[in-house]
Order: structure tokens, then C-alpha cells, then sequence
């Protein structure tokens, strides 16, 4: 069976290197008018999409999060962040941040999913980043972050999904056939 759909979903796969090629105008504004089609609890819409592509304010969020995790001494992630050359961003120039009402992660993250199969229905390389909520939400720079990406009043960090040109190759993840159980 062929369908657009079931290929984006199968084919979508965390990209962690772009070309840092932005991303055109109108495919951002479809990308975003995919993410608000989304669904939401009561369909009360709680997240706010902002897209940020000014690429000196990416790299300095970047920092930012890196920062943090040293200045906390998370040895596991900073081991982590090494092997991945204190990227959080990969490089990506164009990168969707879901700012939340009300704390609703669930609605953020089937926002994020609808950004991701979208973009790689269209060819485009993501990935879905909860990493930096870490400085919206430490109470030294939260303010700070919240107002540099114009976060809506009484917004949270909900996730962010950055999306470009992949500069790298790689492959969905295995799905675990173990994961799925049927009550007949
Ligand atoms: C809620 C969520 C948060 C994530 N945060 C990060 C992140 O901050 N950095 C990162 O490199 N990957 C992040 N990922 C990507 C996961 O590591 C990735 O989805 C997982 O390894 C499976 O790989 P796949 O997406 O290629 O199937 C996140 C994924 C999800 C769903």
C-alpha cells in the first residue's frame, strides 16, 4: 500500500546535522499552519508557535543550555554534549519553539510530532528538542529567555523542533514489535 502519510511517519528520523540552509518563507508558514491544525485537551489551544530563524540568537540559546548543564554539574549530559560538540541545535538556521499554556505537555508534544511528519513529508530534515526548556525554566535566565523569544505572558518552555537540511544520513529507528499488545 502507498500513502503520503504512513511514508512521512515511517521514513521521520532526528536529524543532528543541517546544512544551515534556512528554510523558505512559505514552507515555514506551512509548517506552522501544520502545527496549529493540531489537536488539543478541549481544544483550548494552549501553545504558541515561534519561530525563531535569526541564527546569532540560536547560537547563544545554544550556549545558554550548555552553560546551564555544566553550571549544574550534570555529568551524564555533559559527557553527552561533548560527543555531540555542545550542539543543541545541530546547526539547524530555522527552529520551531512551542511555548505552553497551562503546563500541557501532552498538547506541546503531539504539536511537536505534527511539525516533525510534516517537515518530513516535505523532504525536510528535524529533530524534536526538549533540552532547552532547562533555561526557561532555571530561575537565573528564565525571564531572560521567555522575553528574547517573546514568549506569550504565562507561557512555558514546551519543546522546540528545529528543521532544515539534513547534512547527515540516517535511519528511523527500529520499532520494537515487543511494545504492542492487543486486548481482544
Ligand atoms: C520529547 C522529546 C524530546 C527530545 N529532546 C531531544 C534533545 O533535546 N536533543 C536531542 O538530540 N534529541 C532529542 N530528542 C530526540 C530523541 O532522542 C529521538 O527521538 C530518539 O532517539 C529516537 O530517534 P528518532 O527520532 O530518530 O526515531 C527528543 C525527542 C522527543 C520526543
Amino acid at each position: 500500500m502507498s500513502n503520503a502519510t504512513f511514508d512521512a511517519i515511517f521514513s521521520r528520523r532526528s536529524c543532528r546535522a543541517y546544512t544551515g540552509k534556512k528554510v523558505d518563507d512559505e514552507t515555514v508558514a506551512l509548517l506552522a499552519k501544520a502545527a496549529l491544525a493540531a489537536p488539543s485537551g478541549n481544544n483550548a489551544q494552549p501553545v504558541n508557535v515561534i519561530v525563531v530563524q535569526n541564527v546569532p540568537l540560536i547560537l547563544e540559546l545554544e550556549k545558554a543550555v550548555v552553560d546551564y548543564f555544566i553550571k549544574t554539574g550534570n555529568e551524564p549530559i555533559i559527557e553527552r554534549l561533548k560527543s555531540r560538540k555542545n550542539k543543541i541545535f545541530y546547526n539547524a538556521s530555522t527552529v520551531f519553539f512551542l511555548a505552553v499554556k497551562n503546563k500541557s505537555a501532552a498538547d506541546a508534544g503531539i504539536m511537536s510530532a505534527h511539525l516533525a511528519i510534516a517537515a518530513t513529508s516535505l523532504g525536510l530534515a528535524n529533530i524534536i528538542l526538549g533540552l532547552p526548556r532547562m533555561v526557561f525554566e532555571d530561575p537565573d535566565t528564565a525571564s531572560y529567555w521567555k522575553e528574547k523569544l517573546a514568549f506569550p505572558e504565562g507561557c512555558d518552555y514546551g519543546l522546540a523542533v528545529a528543521v532544515g537540511y539534513a547534512a547527515d544520513e540516517g535511519k528511523p529507528h527500529e520499532i520494537d514489535p515487543e511494545k504492542l499488545s492487543y486486548i481482544k
